[in-house]
């Protein structure tokens, strides 16, 4: 695997990814025991279950995965007296566009994800955990299981780990590549040997019934490694890095046109957008403009530059005081992102210049969510589709003038309505970027048709969207449902006009 750094920027703070790039650093145990490794695991060994949860609640860590969900509230939702065997997931699919953060973690430093994971077991009382790593990344797989072999070598793993008494076992499992894998549920289903489709929450929520139907906790990678942080530096010393909620160090993945992209790990929120792009990054490829940035994954919505962005913040009474501020001066944390109608997500922060044309940009996306979609739940599986189809038309200069609204009526029927998130992952982005740039979506929809003109995509009948292809769109316009589409191209759901 390439490295895309070579030193760190002074004004990254280092701890997860402290021996990534470190010179003479080997992913091996001799190289992690030189570094005070497993110290942290004897440690928590001598705490109590409960106080090592406790100290992860004080710490404030927030999932790094996407969802951003206090990591201890989570592990408080485990009884670890359950009746049934308790099971620790580390999500390992990394398939959220734009992030590059836990592949590095599994390539470089695997013992440290091994610690972490083996210190959550024992607070969570969890006896088998599972890492489970996406498809495409087969050395990060090998690389896992040689340190985990190491690890089982020197009792780190196994039984009785280091005379305490705990016993505890970690497997790898590899996907097959598909990035609903990604998310928790569908995840413990491909784990479970099915079909990754997600379940319906509730009551299927993993803390109560995940895998095989018992207790599980699921965490990104990144996350487990900070618990090992927490444990040595404990809690409350732990939740002054960062900002208050928004605790510790994070590792952005910074991708676009920027002069130098790369993983990033930094203080939650001590850096704005302008820092990171201008001082971490080099600023923008010369002669180029910001224009818009995608904070948290491909996922996340996209932000304008140029735009005056709402926070709140503390005044010198103490009260909230509401404040304007700039795209380039928004900080780089949890709470922030949200509060300007965006989200930190999984940290891959995606920079756009003036030479990108946002409707090709959002074809772009389309494209990976219409291919990713499980097809479980009928405006997923369609309306993301629908989206591509008409982003695509868009960019082939095919565009008709209701495209937009269209557009626009797909992705609000899609968010809010499906099993999972995957649908607001996939609507959230054509809803911002018709949002922030309706003018670039106009002049790519200039064609005056009527639908029964719309070839191989999506017309509006009755104000409800509908499929409609070539030579079947006279019936679909005239508000018939055409016999000759094909039942795979055409839902129940549309059929009936109830997207
Ligand atoms: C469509 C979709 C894809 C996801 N992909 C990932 C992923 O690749 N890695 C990950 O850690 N979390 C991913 N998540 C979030 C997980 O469902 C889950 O919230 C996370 O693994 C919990 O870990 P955390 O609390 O440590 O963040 C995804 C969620 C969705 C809806
Ligand atoms: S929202 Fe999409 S990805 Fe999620 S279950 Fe439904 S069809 Fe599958």
């Amino acid at each position: 695997m390439v490295s895309l750094l070579k030193q760190p920027h002074p004004r990254e703070t280092r701890m997860i990814f402290k021996n990534v790039d470190r010179p003479g650093w080997k992913p091996d145990i001799d190289s992690y025991l030189g570094d005070g490794g497993y110290e942290q695991l004897k440690k928590a060994l001598t705490m109590t279950q409960v106080g090592v949860v406790d100290e992860v609640k004080a710490s404030g860590l927030r999932g790094r995965g996407g969802a951003g969900f206090p990591c201890g509230v989570k592990w408080g939702f485990i009884k670890q007296d359950s009746p049934k065997p308790i099971y620790l997931i580390c999500n390992a699919d990394e398939s959220e566009p734009g992030t590059f953060k836990d592949r590095y973690i599994i390539h470089q430093d695997p013992h440290q994800l091994i610690e972490g994971m083996v210190i959550s077991c024992y607070a969570v009382n969890a006896k088998l955990a599972y890492i489970y790593i996406r498809g495409e990344f087969p050395e990060g797989a090998k690389i896992l299981e040689r340190a985990l072999a190491e690890a089982r070598e020197k009792n780190f793993l196994g039984k009785n780990i280091q005379g305490s008494g705990f016993d505890c076992e970690i497997y790898v499992h590899r996907g097959a590549g598909a990035y609903i894998c990604g998310e928790e549920t569908g995840l413990i289903e491909s784990l479970e040997g099915k079909r990754p489709y997600p379940r319906i929450k509730p009551p299927y929520f993993p803390a109560v019934l995940g895998l095989y139907q018992c207790p599980t906790i699921v965490n990104n990678v990144e996350t487990l490694c900070h618990v090992k942080h927490i444990i040595r530096l404990g809690g409350a010393e732990y939740a002054k890095i960062g900002k208050p909620n928004n605790t510790g160090t994070r590792i952005l993945c910074v991708s676009g046109d920027v002069q130098k992209p790369g993983y990033f790990e930094v203080e939650l929120g001590s850096l704005n957008m302008g820092e990171v792009i201008n001082d971490l990054c080099g600023g923008m490829k010369p002669g180029r403009t910001l224009k818009a940035i995608i904070p948290g994954g491909s996922s996340a919505k996209v932000l304008r530059a140029g735009e005056k962005y709402k926070i709140k913040e503390k005044g010198p009474d103490g009260a909230m005081v509401d404040k304007e501020i700039t795209l380039e001066e928004i900080p780089m944390d949890f709470d922030t992102l949200a509060a300007v109608g965006s989200m930190a997500g999984s940290g891959g922060v995606i920079v756009m210049d003036d030479s990108r044309n946002m409707v090709e940009t959002l074809a772009n996306i389309n494209e990976f969510y219409a291919h990713e979609s499980c097809g479980q739940c009928t405006p997923c599986r369609e309306g993301s589709l629908w989206m591509q189809k008409i982003t695509r038309r868009m960019v082939s200069g095919e565009g008709a003038t209701q495209d937009p609204k269209v557009l626009k009526s797909v992705a609000d029927n899609i968010a809010g309505k499906t099993i999972c998130a995957f649908g607001e992952a996939c609507a959230w982005p054509t809803q911002s970027f018709l949002a922030k740039f309706p003018d670039e979506f106009a002049a790519k929809a200039q064609k005056n048709v009527t639908p029964r003109e719309v070839s191989d995509g999506v017309a509006l009948q009755g104000g409800r969207p509908v499929l409609v292809h070539d030579h079947e769109v006279a019936a679909a316009s005239e508000g018939g449902v055409p016999e000759k589409i094909a039942p795979w191209e055409l839902s129940n759901a549309s059929k009936a006009g109830e997207i």
